[in-house]
């Protein structure tokens, strides 16, 4: 008996970001209000990381309500019906719930048609594993529209009495529609992760150890924030290059460079150690937004569009690290 063969999917011969879109929470936060818990200053935290306010979310501002805004924006910008996504990606490690994902909740109430929809948990780097997946998918021929969607409630999960986390991190929402595409939009890929280092960025206490407490803590984030920042600041500057070569591009053919925004002094190390020339745009979002995790990346390109910054056609490289610890790095025309 001869067993039939499988069909395989075709999908486009590339994929492309086809819209971008932002939701920035309302309450601004400076410095100011922050430092008497962890005994700092408005000048030590802008020396050290570049930050002057962040936003923190207020109640209404749910991780679905702030993804729910973002995507549509995208869905605008893209000029598509959210009946057309196949598929929805969230990118997030502050959806406080085991299970189900935030995504199909996200999928629905934006009025999509019951498209695959699932969470990424690579932090950080959760929207740049988003994209690639995305990119795969429409190339692949699982999914036409992808609606990838980087989000975060960080303030949810944040000790404000903890020094090395307090002023850094914060709220946000940021979100693509990659689609078909008749010449390439995004990159390949360079990402991977180092386990060996997986408790310099994690939830401070276990589930299984708040559960079993008589007096049950809420789990925190912590960073060890001097090694993420060496790892950080010399790694990573080889994963973009990397990341441009995979592209078949030099650091001379780049218009606008996305790092994560986890610090200014790391943006500014790696453009230096990349070489970048001066006529590469590079996103500062982090002076007013703080560190938002997965939504810093798709945040920080939305800005640069809206500012004039960054024009249709640019190219831009993206590069995403952090807890795991793990990166992901690809360039991308701007829509
Ligand atoms: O998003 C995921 C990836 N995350 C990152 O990439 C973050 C990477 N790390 C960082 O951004 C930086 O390590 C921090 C901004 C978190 C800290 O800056 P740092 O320059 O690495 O500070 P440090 O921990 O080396 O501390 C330097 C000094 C110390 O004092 P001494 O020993 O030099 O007298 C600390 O006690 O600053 C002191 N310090 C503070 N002072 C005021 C530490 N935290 C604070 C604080 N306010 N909050």
């Amino acid at each position: 008996m001869t067993r039939p063969v499988l069909a395989t999917a075709t999908g486009a011969p590339h994929a492309a970001v086809l819209g971008l879109g932002a939701y920035r929470p309302r309450r601004v936060v400076p410095n100011a209000d922050l430092v008497e818990a962890i005994e700092s200053s408005d000048e030590w935290i802008q020396q050290r990381t570049g930050i002057r306010t962040r936003r923190f979310a207020e109640p209404d501002e749910t991780v679905e309500m702030m993804s729910v805004n973002a995507a549509q924006r995208a869905l605008d910008a893209a000029g598509l019906d959210p009946r057309q996504i196949d598929a929805v990606v969230v990118a997030t490690v502050s959806h406080l719930m085991q299970t189900p994902a935030l995504a199909p909740l996200v999928a629905t109430r934006l009025g999509c048609e019951q498209p695959a929809a699932f969470d990424v948990s690579a932090a950080c780097a959760g929207f740049c594993h988003g994209l690639a997946t995305a990119s795969d998918m429409v190339r692949g021929g699982s999914a036409r529209h992808v609606l990838v969607i980087g989000v975060e409630r960080l303030t949810d999960i944040l000790d404000l009495e903890d020094r090395g986390t307090a002023f850094i991190f914060a709220d946000g929402a940021g979100a693509a529609v990659v689609g078909p595409s008749e010449t390439p939009g995004i990159s390949p890929v360079v990402w991977g992760s180092d386990g060996e280092q997986f408790d310099l960025i994690r939830q401070r206490e276990d589930w299984r150890d708040v559960m079993a407490s008589d007096s049950p803590v809420t789990p925190h984030l912590t960073m060890q924030g001097r090694e993420v920042f060496r790892w950080a600041s010399f790694t990573m500057a080889k994963v973009a290059q990397q990341a441009l070569d995979r592209a078949g591009i030099t650091a001379d053919d780049l218009d606008v460079f996305v790092p994560h925004q986890a610090n200014m002094r790391i943006i500014d190390a790696m453009a230096r150690a990349m070489k970048l020339p001066p006529s590469v745009k590079v996103a500062r979002d982090i002076a007013d937004q703080g560190n938002t995790s997965a939504a810093s990346i798709p945040l920080a390109l939305e800005r640069m569009v809206a500012d004039g910054e960054a024009r249709s056609g640019d190219l831009a490289l993206l590069i995403a690290f952090g807890a795991g610890l793990a990166y992901a790095a690809q360039v991308v025309v701007v829509p």
